[in-house]
């Protein structure tokens, strides 16, 4: 049995984990079957990482996108000129995501790997991309996440992510932090306004923090209004 005392800050982090639902069994049985009617299971990007693309905010270079899952946004990143690593903890999604490249006949390094175990070197990426993993990450591990971030992305760089907001229809508990542990779980899913993402990415400089746009299942992109998208610069 693991030793249960906290004798430094990992100790203290593991122990938060243990109180809150595995994510990487979870993950793993999410994906086993694919013919499953949820919304980020078809193959097309979000619609603003695509007008992120479009309006010429972002220019290929290096990507790291965390908690990738099929891989319809590394995907995109990768057929429009760059270069991909894409990390997730989930080996069901990850296989799922190489057999879409094959298909494309395109190269991404998947990795697999808690976000937090990633060794990454400093400043190697032009942009990270996360969409529906953040609010996934239980407040305890939040801070250690932007550190990711800061870390990965290279001066001039910028963060992406698509969240739940607030009262969602598919997701967004309107809970405090505290309470995630009073529960013992993050209901599914936390969520996020313009003022709390503003906060949280506080020292980066807000370039676009807008609800998703719809699309309905004739799109060839991906949005719910019920998303939020947040693009944000490292000066
Ligand atoms: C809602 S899904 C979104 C998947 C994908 N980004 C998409 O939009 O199609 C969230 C993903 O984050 C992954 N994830 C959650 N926590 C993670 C962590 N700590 N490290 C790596 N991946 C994680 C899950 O395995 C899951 O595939």
């Amino acid at each position: 049995m693991m030793e249960e005392t906290v004798y430094n800050q990992e100790d203290l982090f593991k122990m938060l984990d243990s109180l809150l639902r595995e994510p990487e069994g979870f993950w793993t049985d999410f994906y086993k079957d694919r013919d499953r009617d949820i919304p980020f299971f078809k193959n097309v990007p979000d619609e603003n990482l695509v007008s992120y693309h479009i309006n010429g905010i972002l220019k290929p270079g290096k990507a790291l996108e965390l908690g990738c899952g099929p891989g319809r946004n590394a995907l995109y990143l990768a057929k429009n000129g760059w270069e991909v690593d894409a990390v997730d903890l989930s080996t069901t999604s990850l296989q799922w995501a190489e057999e879409r490249a094959v298909e494309n006949g395109l190269h991404i390094n998947f990795i697999h790997n808690n976000i937090f175990n990633l060794e990454i070197a400093e400043g190697a990426y032009d942009f990270v991309y996360d969409s529906g993993c953040f609010h996934h990450i239980a407040p305890h591990r939040r801070l250690s996440y932007t550190n990711v971030i800061n870390k990965a992305l290279k001066t001039g760089g910028h963060i992406g992510l698509t969240t739940f907001c607030p009262g969602g229809k598919f997701g967004g508990a309107v809970i405090s932090d505290w309470e995630v542990y009073r529960l013992g779980s993050l209901q599914g899913g936390l969520g996020y306004d313009k003022a709390r993402l503003e906060r949280i990415f506080s020292c980066y400089e807000p370039v676009e923090i807008r609800n998703m746009i719809d699309q309905d299942n004739t799109s060839e992109v991906f949005g719910l209004s019920d998303l939020m998208a947040a693009l944000f610069k490292k000066l």
